[in-house]
């Protein structure tokens, strides 16, 4: 095991190394999409993800998380897998034979020391959600998704930035122009209050 030696509030601590994190989006630690039946998502099995993880014997290597929301709320239930330095996104988690499978992904990365393509069982559920970083060294672990360019953006509610449908949207209002839809009232409100603090372009 391999310990850093880090200073805060004025004293020492050592903490372990990790080569990465699974954050899991839970309805238990505040989601407000993921994991809820209600609406129609399945269950996030808070259990199984923590007995894998046991069982793997990964926390010296790959802390687990549960979360509120990470962001993509409409392509729920959503995790991200930080591993070796990468941001794997993972998507429409709505069966439990899938949690098994992430861990043997994440196994087998931390088994050859890189990152891997996903395994079939998760080819359709991992996506790249970030923008890659400067430069050309950064393959895709999938097809990058189909670029909109801009086209797109009359379906984004811009306070929270969920996929909303304007033909059925129920909150609406006129700015500039354009006709802006929100996902509910208090995203409406919000931008309201100051439509300036939102970038509509
Ligand atoms: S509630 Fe899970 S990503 Fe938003």
């Amino acid at each position: 095991m391999r310990t850093a030696r880090v200073r805060a509030r004025g004293e020492d601590f050592r903490v372990v190394r990790l080569q990465g994190n699974l954050f899991v989006c839970s309805k238990a630690n505040g989601s407000c999409c993921c994991g809820w039946t209600e609406k129609g998502r399945a269950a996030v099995n808070q259990t199984l993800y923590e007995a894998e993880w046991e069982r793997r014997k990964l926390r010296n290597q790959v802390h687990l998380s549960f979360t509120g929301c990470l962001g993509p709320c409409v392509l729920g239930n959503n995790a991200l897998l930080l591993l070796l330095g990468r941001a794997i996104w993972l998507k429409d988690l709505n069966d439990d034979r899938l949690i098994p499978a992430i861990f043997d992904y994440a196994q087998a990365m931390l088994d050859a020391g890189r990152i891997l393509p996903p395994p079939l069982a998760l080819r359709v559920h991992v996506y790249e959600r970030y923008l890659p970083p400067p430069g050309d060294s950064f393959p895709p672990l999938v097809e990058p998704p189909e670029a909109d360019d801009g086209a797109g953006l009359e379906r984004l509610d811009p306070v929270c930035l969920m996929d909303v449908d304007p033909a059925t949207a129920r909150y609406r209002l006129e700015y500039q122009g354009r006709t802006i839809s929100f996902c509910a009232p208090a995203c409406k409100k919000a931008f309201e209050r100051d439509p300036s603090a939102y970038e509509l372009t």
